[in-house]
């Protein structure tokens, strides 16, 4: 039982559950026609994260990994009035594409793209001085996830939710002979989420459309060491 089935019950549940949106269907089939690889959130996952998002009253969300804003547009949809989605993805060519995107969806006053290397922007953002953020969602390049999940913590407070994509690669996680830098940047990862007084963390497999592989959820609890 494997991609053939997977696939089949997520048409399943999106046909039952998610349906579909016209301006959520042009971004997919604008990165399309733009050349994007297709590693955005499935359908039923963004609604999962706008969910998230209002759950936390989110106010200010920030995302690491834009592509083609299909993400974004979904919590950027989950935000309480007035809250802003910050986006930071290093590719140009794929922020530009999103831009667009953003435009379809009617949701340019909701988001702030910065182009850039998300470990240049970090520090910028914490700079900035604004309020914490209610909720993160990391979805880059894994080889940084540990190094992104601890700026995130510099920018949340007690009760916000940091998001993780892509923490079990097919098992990978577990295989000592794999070395893959988005392996061990994911290893490090929990490594930190482990042994961080300040969060509680736990992470679900998954099996769909987008293949097997899962999430990490960390609440913030603020609890010292
Ligand atoms: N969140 C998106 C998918 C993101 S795919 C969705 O679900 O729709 C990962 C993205 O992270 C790619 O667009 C890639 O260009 C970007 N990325 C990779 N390395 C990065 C870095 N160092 N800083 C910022 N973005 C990065
Ligand atoms: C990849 C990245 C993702 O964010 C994802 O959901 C799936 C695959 C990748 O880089 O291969
Ligand atoms: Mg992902």
């Amino acid at each position: 039982m494997t991609y053939d089935r997977w696939r089949a019950v997520d048409d399943y549940i999106v046909d039952h559950l998610v349906g579909s949106d016209d301006a959520l269907d042009a971004a997919l089939a604008a990165s399309v026609e733009a050349g994007l690889p297709p590693i955005n959130v499935a359908p039923n996952q963004g609604k999962l994260l706008q969910f998230l998002a209002r759950l936390v009253d989110a106010r200010r969300v920030l995302e690491i990994g834009t592509l083609g804003g299909y993400s974004t547009i979904w919590l950027a949809r989950g935000l309480a009035d007035g809250g802003t989605v910050v986006t930071l993805e290093v590719d140009p060519a794929h922020a530009a594409v999103a831009e667009a995107n953003f435009v379809r969806a009617g949701v340019t006053d909701q988001v702030d793209l910065r182009i850039g290397a998300a470990l240049d922007t970090l520090p910028k953002l914490v700079g900035e001085g604004g309020a914490p953020f209610d909720l993160v969602f990391i979805d880059a390049d894994k080889q940084s996830n540990a190094e992104y999940f601890g700026w995130s913590l510099r920018m949340t407070r007690p009760g916000s939710l940091i998001v993780v994509d892509n923490v079990v690669r097919e098992g990978r996680l577990v295989d000592p002979a794999d070395e893959g830098a988005d392996v061990e940047g994911t290893r490090r990862l929990y490594e930190r989420m482990a042994n961080e007084p300040a969060v509680s963390a736990t992470a679900v497999q998954t099996v769909g459309v987008k293949g097997y592989d899962g999430f990490a959820v960390a609440l913030v609890t603020g609890d010292a060491a």
